[in-house]
């Protein structure tokens, strides 16, 4: 799933606009889509017609742990879901004060239902504060709208640019020449048939598609989908990658048989760099009538230091002389592979 947010400390700039619009045109594509209102003023509701007192279930319930994602989601239209907002999440700062971790509480409440979805787009809040860590921390991109942030992966999206005014347009060339990689080509333009189609409770798309924001939002939307080529070609390119390097290490591994004598009623273990020091159980076998408890296990060439677990007491392997100091008073068996 790919997840966008949208940033700006400021109000009134396009965000919620630009998060319906874009959400319900990628939806329109044939992707699958959520919506996500973080804004306790509920305008992304608003603007698909859905009123703040209609909102039972919303994102604040999810936040707070009261709901599974799952169960507080609105299908909306054709692969467009949403969970929505209102005033009740307004208090999520107070609430979450001193709670450690409040800032993943979104990441979190999403891992449900994250293989749902193609496109997971954030309405943020004017400001920054925990709802908006919230919607970055559980984003791969920060969509902001006309202005930087800092420090994070971001896009930055032109919006309300009047064509007509000198103002506009030096703004635009200023970003392009000053974030050069970070400005989408698309720019949205001044258009009241938006404001229009807010106040009715639908997006543009269905509001009006002969109008100039329609084009608007279609043109950032294929410019998104193709960033989602190049990202595929990212990750297919790393994904051979690591399975290029997951076939050379397999090739050199090699199976090193652990054994050790025991009484056949112990609880035989061996644990070491090998495992992350996690002790893993021998199968009791014998030897000229002795019982030995042995494990296979497959290494790549290195040096590694492990012990036995015998009724849970650690003992070095007797028939490895190779010692370290394992810096508890006694030593490891050193295996060299
Ligand atoms: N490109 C635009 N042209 C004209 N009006 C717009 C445009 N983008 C947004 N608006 C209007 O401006 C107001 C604020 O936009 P909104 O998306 O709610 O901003 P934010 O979410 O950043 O506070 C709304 O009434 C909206 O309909
Ligand atoms: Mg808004």
């Amino acid at each position: 799933m790919r997840k966008i947010a949208l940033v700006n400390q400021k109000g009134g700039c396009g965000k919620t606009t630009t998060a319906v619009n874009l959400a319900s045109c990628l939806a329109g594509k044939g992707r699958k889509v959520l919506l996500i209102d973080l804004d306790p003023q509920g305008h992304a509701g608003l603007a698909l017609g859905v009123k703040p007192d209609q909102i039972e279930e919303s994102i604040y319930e999810v936040l707070s742990g009261k709901m599974p994602s799952s169960e507080a989601v609105k299908a909306l239209r054709k692969n467009l879901d949403a969970i929505f907002s209102n005033v009740v999440l307004s208090a999520f700062e107070q609430v979450m004060a001193g709670v450690p971790e409040r800032e993943f509480r979104l990441a979190e409440g999403l891992r449900d239902i994250e293989e749902d979805y193609e496109y997971l787009i954030i309405d943020c809040p004017p400001s920054v504060g925990l709802l908006t860590f919230n919607a970055l921390m559980a984003c791969d991109e920060a969509l902001i709208e006309d202005k930087a942030g800092h420090g994070l992966t971001f896009k930055i999206l032109a919006t309300n640019i009047d064509r007509r005014t000198n103002f506009s347009n030096r703004v635009v060339e200023t970003l392009r020449a000053r974030f050069p990689k970070n400005c989408f080509k698309t720019g949205i333009n001044t258009c009241t048939r938006l404001r229009e189609a807010a106040a009715a409770g639908k997006p543009i798309a269905t509001y009006d598609k002969h109008s100039a924001a329609f084009l608007d939002y279609q043109q950032l939307m294929k410019e998104i989908l193709r960033q989602e080529a190049k990202m595929k070609a990212k990750s297919f390119a790393l994904k051979t990658f690591v399975e290029a390097k997951d076939k050379v290490k397999a090739s050199v591994e090699k199976e090193v048989a652990f054994i050790i004598e025991a009484p056949e009623n112990a609880s035989v273990q061996i644990a070491g760099d090998f495992n992350s020091w996690t002790p893993e159980s021998l199968h009791l076998t014998h030897s000229h009538g002795r019982p030995v408890w042995q494990k296979a296990i497959r290494l790549s060439p290195g040096l590694y230091q492990y012990k036995y677990l015998v009724d849970g007491r650690w003992v070095s392997d007797p028939g490895n002389k190779k010692r370290a100091d394992d810096f508890f008073g006694g030593k490891n068996s050193v295996i060299n592979i």
